[in-house]
């Protein structure tokens, strides 16, 4: 049978896009941009996007489509008898491990979105909010239900295949996505006092800039863009051949830096606006916003685009992830599509249900200092993506035949190779010392 694939470059975009714009962008980006002084911080993020990041956007493609595989098959063909695909298998592991804690913030999400659709007809409790979201990360069952309804759609999303499941959705809801947002934007630029958000955002202090700020702008740049766990390996082998991968990784890293910096401005001119703390981490989604919300004409109506753009932005970064899992699934243990995913979803479930537990019952389980849930998270985005990341630099850089490289680059020559020499000594000297340095000061700090 004929390997599934995307029907051509926008249904590559949309899905691309879809993976990288997600949590990372609406929540993460801003708040760091927050802590780390601003518009220089967003200066340094561009650069590493442009200069680090797309050439491993491209390597991650070229090592898929190259073997129309799944991540730990793609590194068995290219590296026969070699331990490379253990970068796959790690890979296989990050997917999980991601999809542990961030199926359930889906969950969370889920649950706002249907209480800001309640809030349209009686308004809440302003002074109560805070409570509410700890009421509900804490509660036993409540927040494991809404996980188990955002898995399902998702669980069925992929279980439709690559074009008429995962392709097929992200056409609609990725253009939606990106209208909604543009709504969001100006209703937050026109409230009164957005201006001090805009400085916030704009207005480089240069000063604040140390090491510890460019190394938080390099791993955001790698999680945002769904680097570094054979998640656009996975999505490359589905890439028709005759797309121009230099073409499509260029237009997936300018389209979520462009959504990161449109979440900034629908988020932090609002919060500026009401004298909150731009540092306010997970609440500043689910309380802080929530309070604003409450507070403004129509705000009822854009708390459910708020929380509509944040329930789609998680499902298309979730479906890459499961991607991931289920084309190894399938294609090592020769399993249906239908039977794999709905194990994987199983699985993913019981793992988030603890996650979930240990915001509340389970409070007091540790490992390694952490609770589960942030275990995850931490093994996850600080240490297996940095770590993923350099050894797929490395592979392409100085494993792999140049030749090959090249070959997969210009569609066996049929392209000019733009950009091609540049990409490549990224590949082999700048990437992997910039990533050794983030990783290094992951685990050190
Ligand atoms: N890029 C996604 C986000 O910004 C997260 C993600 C990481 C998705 C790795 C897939 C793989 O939310």
């Amino acid at each position: 049978m004929k390997r599934d694939e995307f029907s051509g470059f926008f249904g590559v975009l949309v899905a691309t896009v879809g993976s990288a714009v997600g949590l990372g962008n609406l929540w993460r980006f801003p708040y760091l941009v927050g802590q780390n002084g601003g518009a220089a911080f967003i200066l340094i993020y561009l650069a590493f996007v442009l200069i680090i990041c797309m050439p491993i956007i491209v390597s991650e493609f070229i090592i898929g489509r190259r073997t129309q595989a799944n991540t730990v098959k793609a590194f068995q063909i290219l590296a026969p008898g070699t331990p490379w695909s253990l970068v796959g298998v790690m890979g296989v592991i990050a997917a999980l491990a991601i999809l542990a804690f961030y199926t359930v913030v889906g969950g969370w999400t889920f649950d706002y979105l249907v209480r800001s659709v309640m809030y349209i007809f009686s308004k809440p409790d302003v002074t109560s909010l805070e409570q509410q979201f700890t009421q509900m990360v804490t509660s036993p069952v409540r927040p494991i239900v809404w996980t188990v309804l955002f898995m399902g759609v998702n669980a069925f999303i992929v279980m439709c295949g690559i074009k008429k499941g995962i392709e097929k959705y992200s056409r609609i809801m990725m253009p939606v996505l990106f209208l909604m947002v543009l709504i969001l934007v100006a209703r937050s630029l026109t409230l009164e006092g957005a201006s001090a958000g805009l400085q916030f955002l704009f207005k480089p202090d240069f000063s604040k800039i140390n090491t510890k700020v460019v190394l938080a702008a390099l791993g955001q740049a790698f999680f945002s863009l769904s680097l570094g766990m054979g998640c656009l390996i996975t999505y490359g082998s589905y890439i028709p051949k005759n797309e121009n991968l230099n073409k499509l990784a260029f237009t997936t890293g300018i389209s979520d830096t462009l959504f990161a910096v449109l979440a900034g401005l629908a988020i932090m001119p609002a919060v500026f606006a009401f004298g909150v703390s731009p540092e306010e981490g997970p609440g500043l989604v689910f309380i802080v916003l929530p309070r604003i919300f409450a507070q403004i004409p129509l705000g009822n109506v854009f708390a459910v685009l708020f929380f509509a753009i944040l329930l789609i932005a998680a499902i298309t970064s979730v479906i890459s992830l499961m991607e991931v899992v289920t084309a190894y699934v399938t294609e090592r243990f020769k399993m249906k599509r239908k039977v794999a995913v709905a194990l994987i979803s199983v699985f993913v479930t019981v793992c988030a249900s603890f996650s979930s537990l240990s915001q509340g019952v389970l409070a007091h389980v540790k490992i390694f200092g952490k609770s589960i849930f942030d275990f995850f998270d931490h093994l996850s985005a600080n240490i297996l993506l940095p770590l993923g990341g350099f050894f797929i630099v490395i592979f392409m850089g100085w494993y792999l035949k140049k030749e090959v490289v090249y070959d997969e680059y210009t569609n066996k020559g049929t392209l000019k190779g733009t950009l091609f020499s540049m990409s490549y000594f990224i590949l082999r000297y700048v990437a992997p010392v910039a990533i050794a340095a983030v990783f290094l000061d992951l685990i050190l700090r």
